[in-house]
């Protein structure tokens, strides 16, 4: 028994309870924080489900209420709810935003993220809780706890971005979704994944930034041993703004039918950036060998290879020759 981190715990389920509390109850919450959720599409039941809240608008609204009933100042700045001004005076990390507790996967709290409201490009888009004893931000996935049961039965992990993605996925009658929010995608979050299943569906955003990490996340994926596919969005869209365009029958048969192979989608993008360029096309097939290198099973490798000589219209052997080039190359 740990006293210190469980005080921990317990402050920021008080912090949960207290934002949750004002979404629904007070008047700042109803018009800004509750309105806002549901002018973006997310259904009551869903915003219940996650617990999600409403930071007021002052200086020391949580900080306030926290130390009236008896938490100690100490571990609200240890969770950084609470931040230290020059003057020694606690202040409210988060103010003004909408909020998105952080479960840990037996379902405590350990973390906020907070959005703006604004659209104001100066602001910061979300604001995060900084690591603590209960909360290292590479080591979670966001959703996990109200996914698990969800990832077991159906043997697959979808994998998005963000905190709305997880809500929208869910919305949609999906849950075996979570988030990588905040961090890009680390191995320990891999290994959490790989204690529910081998598969995983990555779903990130259709922009350039989201195509790129995909990329680098599945080769990730792909050497921890687990199998991947790719679900891609059109170019500007991200799973929650294309459920709340198509709605949510719409978006669960797409990703349904859009999920690809990992070879598959990254030929795709490769090769439409190559164009005609017979040298350009020699650089993307090593590139994707490289892929297929990581795979840890010589069986699903070569299984791979044979799909990749189909795809590319090259011969198997050649693959196979630059397979066992780049794993000699690398042992
Ligand atoms: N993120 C963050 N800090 C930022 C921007 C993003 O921590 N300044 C994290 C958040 O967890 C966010 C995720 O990265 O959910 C993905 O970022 P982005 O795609 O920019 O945000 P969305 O999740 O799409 O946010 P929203 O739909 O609310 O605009
Ligand atoms: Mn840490
Ligand atoms: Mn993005
Ligand atoms: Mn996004
Ligand atoms: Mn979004």
């Amino acid at each position: 028994l740990n006293s210190a981190r469980e005080s921990l715990y317990i402050v920021s389920q008080f912090a949960a309870n207290f934002f949750e509390d004002q979404l629904w109850n007070s008047a700042d919450g109803k018009a800004i924080g509750l309105s806002y959720f549901k002018e973006r599409g997310f259904r009551e039941d869903i915003i219940k489900k996650f617990n999600l809240g409403y930071s007021p608008d002052v200086w020391d609204a949580l900080t306030l209420e926290a130390v009236k009933n008896q938490h100690s100042e100490e571990f609200l700045e240890k969770t950084g709810l609470s931040i230290r001004n020059d003057k020694s005076k606690l202040y409210d990390r988060f103010r003004g935003r909408v909020m998105f507790p952080i479960h840990n996967f037996t379902g405590r709290v350990i973390g906020f993220g907070g959005r703006t409201l604004k659209t104001d490009k100066n602001v910061p888009k979300y604001v995060n809780s900084p690591d603590s004893d209960i909360y290292h931000k590479s080591n979670v996935l966001y959703g996990l706890f109200h996914a698990k049961k969800a990832i077991r039965d159906q043997d697959n992990c979808y994998l998005v971005e963000g905190y709305a993605d997880v809500l929208a996925v869910h919305q949609a009658y999906i849950e075996n979704v979570v988030a990588s929010s905040g961090t890009s995608l680390t191995i320990e979050q891999i290994k959490l994944i790989a204690r529910f299943t081998q598969n995983v569906t990555i779903l990130y955003d259709g922009d350039a930034a989201g195509i790129k990490a995909s990329l680098r996340g599945l080769d990730m994926i792909l050497e921890e041993g687990l199998n991947v596919k790719v679900v891609s969005f059109p170019d500007g869209d991200d799973p929650d703004s294309y459920m709340h365009k198509v709605g949510a029958g719409a978006f669960k048969t797409y990703v349904e039918e859009q999920r690809q192979d990992f070879i598959l989608y990254k030929a795709n993008i490769l090769l439409a950036e190559a164009g005609k360029d017979p040298i350009k096309k020699a650089g993307i097939i090593r590139d994707i060998v490289e892929s297929i290198a990581k795979i840890p099973d010589n069986i699903k490798a070569s299984v791979f290879i044979k799909e990749c000589s189909h795809l590319l219209e090259i011969e198997e052997r050649v693959l196979l020759t630059e397979l066992n080039a780049i794993k000699v190359a690398k042992s």
